[in-house]
């Protein structure tokens, strides 16, 4: 008799730090305004990491939420993935210094990096570990501290982008099947519109590099914005497709919050009930891997999402990247 491995999700958590910076304040530090934040993003405010904490803090306490929901031991993981593109450190990976933190000494650990799309990255590839009989408890933490990685001088960008964190767990099940699809995709010759240049083996960090500001990120726009929409809405139709499954199924939408035109767009390319849609961007900006789990998190402690519903998330990034999943919330 086949016996078929599934996915049962245990929980979520999520974890922002304490320091609000609102649009005003943006004010006092580069020729922007409120009106022009609030008309072209629906961003309002966004939270900064304090001076003595790091990724693995904001990971941490997100883990933790999670691990007191989900009523398991720390001992119990055997496997942590951490999605970020704001690590601790280049080496060794962000991962590492949050097993460390949980004491998780169990789980054999690693980063990904699919910018705002490692969310959705992370649950595909749990997903194939859990249902490979590989592992039986993952971890799986979106997280950014992307104020350390913003030039603050640019209003293009130091406008957009906050710091945060969400964690999930996931648990091998012989009944459940909580990670109802999940669709991804990548574009790797868009990789100069959204991009960090220099710290790496291309342009590694010099004198030079950190006096032009090159080891900040950089973006154009409005470009940007044009392959969000056509494949965010593409995304959240193929993971439906792929379930089987149409709009009228799913019970609540967490797309990416990076700007709430580009949400608006994509909810009706995609042919999405509007009403259905989930935001909190004024709040937070974007918040890159850690945005849709963030999301997902306060719906669910907000009642938005109720046991056995069906919610689709979808996300878009730097690469290109970008993908969807369904997933069942069923605690
Ligand atoms: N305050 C005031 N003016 C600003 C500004 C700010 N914070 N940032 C840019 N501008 C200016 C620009 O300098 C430009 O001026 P110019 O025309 O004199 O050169 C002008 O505003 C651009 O305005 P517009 O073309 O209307 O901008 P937009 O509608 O494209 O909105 C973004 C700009 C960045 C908000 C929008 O393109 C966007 O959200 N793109 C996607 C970004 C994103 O989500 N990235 C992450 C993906 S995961």
């Amino acid at each position: 008799m086949e016996n078929k491995i599934g996915v049962k999700i245990l929980s979520t958590g999520s974890y922002v730090p304490e320091r609000i910076l609102t649009n005003f304040d943006l004010e006092k530090m580069v020729e922007t305004s409120d009106e022009w934040i609030s008309t072209r993003t629906g961003i309002k405010e966004r939270r900064i990491i304090a001076k003595d904490q790091t990724t693995s803090d904001l990971a941490y306490n997100a883990s933790m939420k999670a691990i007191e929901k989900a009523k398991i031991s720390v001992d119990d993981i055997d496997l942590i993935i951490v999605a970020t593109i704001s690590p601790d450190a280049p080496m060794p990976s962000t991962a590492c210094y949050l097993q460390k933190k949980l004491k998780a000494f169990n789980a054999d650990v690693f980063d990904i990096s699919a910018a705002c799309s490692g969310f959705i990255y992370g649950t595909t590839i749990a997903k194939a570990f859990i249902t490979s009989g590989l592992y039986k408890k993952v971890l799986l933490v979106g997280v950014e501290a992307l104020s350390r990685v913003t030039d603050w001088t640019d209003r293009n960008t130091c406008v957009l982008f906050g710091d945060g964190a969400g964690a999930m767990i996931f648990e091998a099940s012989q009944e459940d099947n909580d990670i109802v699809s999940t669709y991804l995709g990548a574009d790797g010759t868009h990789t100069e519109l959204l991009n960090i240049p220099a710290g790496g083996s291309a342009m590694p960090t010099t004198k030079e590099t950190v006096e032009q500001k090159l080891n900040f990120v950089k973006m154009l726009g409005k470009e940007v914005f044009k392959v969000a929409v056509s494949k965010m809405a593409l995304a959240v139709n193929k993971a439906q497709e792929l379930a089987g499954l149409t709009d009228n199924d799913i019970n609540l939408y967490i797309p990416h919050q990076a700007n709430l035109r580009i949400i608006d767009a994509v909810a009706k390319k995609a042919g999405v009930t509007n009403e259905k849609v989930y935001i909190n961007v004024h709040k937070y900006g974007n918040m890159s891997a850690a945005t849709t789990i963030v999301a997902l998190d306060e719906a669910i402690q907000e009642g938005r999402v109720k046991k056995g519903d069906l919610v689709e998330l979808v996300a878009f990034g730097a690469g290109l990247t970008w993908g969807a999943c369904i997933l069942k919330i069923n605690f």
